[in-house]
């Protein structure tokens, strides 16, 4: 019975508790500063979902890039390669990727390529579709991408219609590369080992 009649007496003192200490708190405390909210929301444009990389497109991707690569003798250049991240931080990773992947389905993949080979538009639209989801995702360093980007594009012209052949055979690096740009590192012990 004490602890009954005790119960109004320490129930208002709770409420009286809880509007003078935890409300503020509430209100306060769960609010990242805006630099912070920003950072995050760009940080989540430019990320995709794990499951977009279905393992029937992987192998289109992979199957597309070795029939190519018959053809393809000159083994000094690489188009697809870290370079493509020089001076950009981690974060903008993803980014870059967006516009390598972009450029490559313009200038490569929607050009006679696309009715040449097999899989060829297939793996084009998936990549479009990426670059689609990832429409939101901007980057601090334009610049130095669009520099790196400009880098590739010399060397492929340089190379003439190989260009486009190396471009295509190295679809499958594209391919892992935009996937670990892009989504978040699998949870530990929840995946399983590619080859
Ligand atoms: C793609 O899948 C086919 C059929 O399952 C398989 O024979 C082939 O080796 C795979 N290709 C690649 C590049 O993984």
């Amino acid at each position: 019975m004490a602890f009954l009649q005790a119960l109004p007496k320490s129930f208002s003192g709770w409420v009286i508790f809880c509007c003078c200490c935890c409300l503020p708190l509430v209100l306060t405390g769960p609010l990242p500063p805006r630099g912070a909210w920003v950072a995050s929301t760009a940080h989540h444009a430019c990320r995709l979902r794990r499951i977009n990389f279905q393992p029937y497109i992987r192998n289109h991707t992979y199957t597309l890039a070795k029939m190519v690569q018959v053809s393809d003798h000159d083994t000094d250049n690489r188009l697809i390669g870290q370079q493509l991240y020089a001076n950009i931080k981690e974060n903008n990773h993803c980014y870059m990727m967006k516009r390598t992947v972009e450029m490559v389905v313009k200038d490569v993949l929607l050009t006679e390529a696309k009715n040449q080979y097999l899989y060829a538009k297939e793996v084009a639209e998936f990549l479009a579709s990426l670059t689609q989801q990832l429409r939101h995702c901007v980057s601090r360093q334009r610049e130095h991408i669009e520099k790196n980007l400009e880098e590739m594009k010399r060397k492929m012209e340089e190379l003439g219609e190989n260009g486009k052949t190396k471009a295509i055979g190295e679809l499958d690096l594209l391919f892992d590369y935009i996937e670990n740009a892009c989504t978040d590192a699998p949870k530990k012990g929840g995946s399983k080992k590619r080859n």
